[in-house]
């Protein structure tokens, strides 16, 4: 697998995508042109908020299956066409909050002081000291938009300052406003009138990019001091510049512009403007943690594994990935056996989850079951991110359905496949979290611990059966290390499960399904 990093990440980082055996390529600030040359020899890029990954990247990136973003933001990458293509999205978004937090913080105070103008006044030899008379925050509002990760960090610490905490956002319940205690503003309109500083704190979307504009500088308190540490341009830059020229707005920090890098914004020459180069999330510290975590979620993801950070499906809490690991690799491989046995297309697939499994995370073990199903007819092609995606397009469809006990098992996973004509079940229980069992296949009652290499064959219940597989095996040098053997009614039909140590050729097939009362014989690879 090929790495291929275009922007700044902590060495320590580096260390670990090294280490992982993968090539790493680091070509830092790489001309546009030369991306689209190389791209297609690379399984993953890692980038942060300037390289831009958008279908002209795609086109030529034949053999990508991984982007990983070292920071938070996502706005430079399309989201629907990597999801389209299998291609997994990976962030760090805790990594940086509190260094951005803190940035943000840094501009409000440092744009109410005029720390930097005074400083670069000193430093010109100058002390007039009537040029930077600044304002408290004591007892004054601060209206945040967007009380997300750190919107809420930013209220918390401001209100030590004596702050009197507002925000605006609509997606978040009302309790997560009380538990930061910031009063809850329901329209943009309302924090627009009440504040003396604003700092905005949403994500660039749609709706979101431009929100303040000159609208909302019209109904905003004379003198309001504005900071925007998230993305360029939620703050409108046309509408500030004139707000601050009109002395609406007496001073704004900005760490973020619409075009970066960017050295010609009239911002730029506004002397209550304190602006910095994208510096949020630049600290030692988060730039170490962003580094390192970005390496392990891209060698991960390039692994196979679920990662907890894969920003286009389910996201899980790490926790949340520990407790469903076994249910995944149990999901996966319940999925696998299908198309090994079985060739019919499918309709639908129903998942029932039983018992302790159906209070977690159960629509990522159904994802789980799904890249299963797909992957011996579409093998790399599938993963978690597009295979629900890829049962919409086949016009399958996935319904699950959960009850809280099952009679026999802690926990049970049961997966019917339905076809036009028939339906195939198997069934699967964890046992100790990690030890996973196939316990029924079209009603046979197994308990079979997978293997990679595995035997399953349908044969007339007689004596003689078990012998004459046996020997064949035996004559074909094939190991076997386990067997199991189940049927429903004395006489008539019985399943037999074999792992074995090595493949089995189809020679060898051939010669145990020309057996007599052999009714199939089936190579399962898990
Ligand atoms: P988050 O997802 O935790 O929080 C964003 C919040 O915005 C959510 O609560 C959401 O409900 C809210 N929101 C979305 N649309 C809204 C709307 N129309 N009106 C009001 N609220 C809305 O994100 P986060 O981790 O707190 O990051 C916030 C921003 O900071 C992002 O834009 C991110 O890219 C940026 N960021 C910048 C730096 C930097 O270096 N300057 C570093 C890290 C993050
Ligand atoms: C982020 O979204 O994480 C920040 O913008 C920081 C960065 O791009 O490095």
């Amino acid at each position: 697998m090929k790495i291929l990093v275009t922007e700044r990440i902590a060495d320590k980082g580096i260390e670990v995508l090294k280490k992982s055996g993968m090539t790493v390529d680091v070509e830092l600030g790489i001309e546009r042109q030369r991306l689209l040359d190389i791209i297609k020899d690379y399984d993953a890029i890692v980038i942060r908020s300037v390289t831009k990954v958008n279908e002209e990247l795609y086109k030529h990136a034949r053999n990508l299956k991984v982007v990983g973003r070292a920071g938070n933001g996502v706005d430079n990458i399309d989201m629907e066409g990597a999801t389209k293509r299998g291609i997994i999205v990976v962030n760090t978004p805790e990594s940086n909050v509190v260094s951005a937090a803190e940035h943000s913080i840094g501009l409000l105070i440092a744009s109410a002081r005029n720390i930097p103008q005074a400083n670069a006044h000193i430093k010109n030899r100058n002390w007039d000291r009537s040029k930077f008379r600044g304002e408290e925050l004591l007892g004054k509002t601060l209206g945040i938009v967007g009380l997300g990760r750190i919107g809420s960090l930013v209220a918390t610490r401001m209100q030590s300052f004596g702050m009197k905490v507002i925000a605006y956002d609509p997606y978040i319940t009302d309790q997560r406003f009380e538990n930061f205690g910031v009063e809850k503003m329901e329209t943009l309109e309302d924090l627009m009138k009440r504040s003396d500083f604003i700092s905005v704190h949403t994500p660039k979307t749609e709706e979101t990019f431009g929100m303040i504009g000159e609208k909302e500088f019209k109904i905003a308190k004379k003198g309001v001091r504005v900071v925007n540490a998230a993305r360029g341009g939620i703050i409108n830059e046309e509408a500030l510049v004139k707000a601050i020229k009109d002395g609406i707005v007496a001073s704004a920090g900005i760490d973020v512009l619409v075009d970066e890098p960017n050295t010609t914004s009239p911002l730029l020459d506004l002397d209550n403007v304190v602006i910095t180069p994208h510096l949020g999330a630049d600290t030692v510290e988060a730039q170490d943690k962003v580094g390192v975590t970005i390496a392990n979620e891209v060698v991960n993801a390039l692994s196979g594994n679920m990662v907890p950070n894969a920003v286009n499906m389910p996201t899980l809490q790490r926790k949340e990935l520990e407790d469903i690991k076994g249910y995944l690799k149990l999901g996966e491989t319940l999925g696998k056996i299908y198309h090994q046995l079985e060739k019919d297309a499918i309709e639908k697939v129903e998942v029932n989850y039983a018992g302790a499994v159906a209070k977690l995370g159960t629509s990522t073990i159904t994802l789980a079951i799904l890249k299963g199903i797909f992957e011996p007819i579409l093998k790399e092609r599938v993963n978690y991110v597009n295979a629900r995606l890829i049962a919409k397009n086949r016009g399958i469809k996935v319904i699950e359905s959960k009850q809280a006990e099952n009679g026999n098992y802690n926990n049970l996973i049961k997966v019917n496949i339905i076809t036009k004509d028939k339906t195939f079940t198997v069934a699967g229980t964890v046992f100790n979290k990690n030890d996973i069992r196939v316990v029924d296949v079209n009603g046979f009652q197994f308990d079979v611990a997978p293997t990679p290499y595995m035997l399953v064959a349908n044969n007339v219940d007689r004596p003689g059966m078990i012998g004459q597989i046996g020997t064949l095996l035996g004559v074909s040098k094939i190991n076997i290390a386990t067997m199991q053997v189940s049927r429903n009614v004395q006489g008539e039909q019985a399943m037999m499960f074999l792992t074995v140590d090595s493949e089995v050729s189809q020679e060898t097939l051939d010669l145990i399904g020309n057996v007599e009362g052999i009714l199939k014989i089936n190579f399962l690879k898990l």
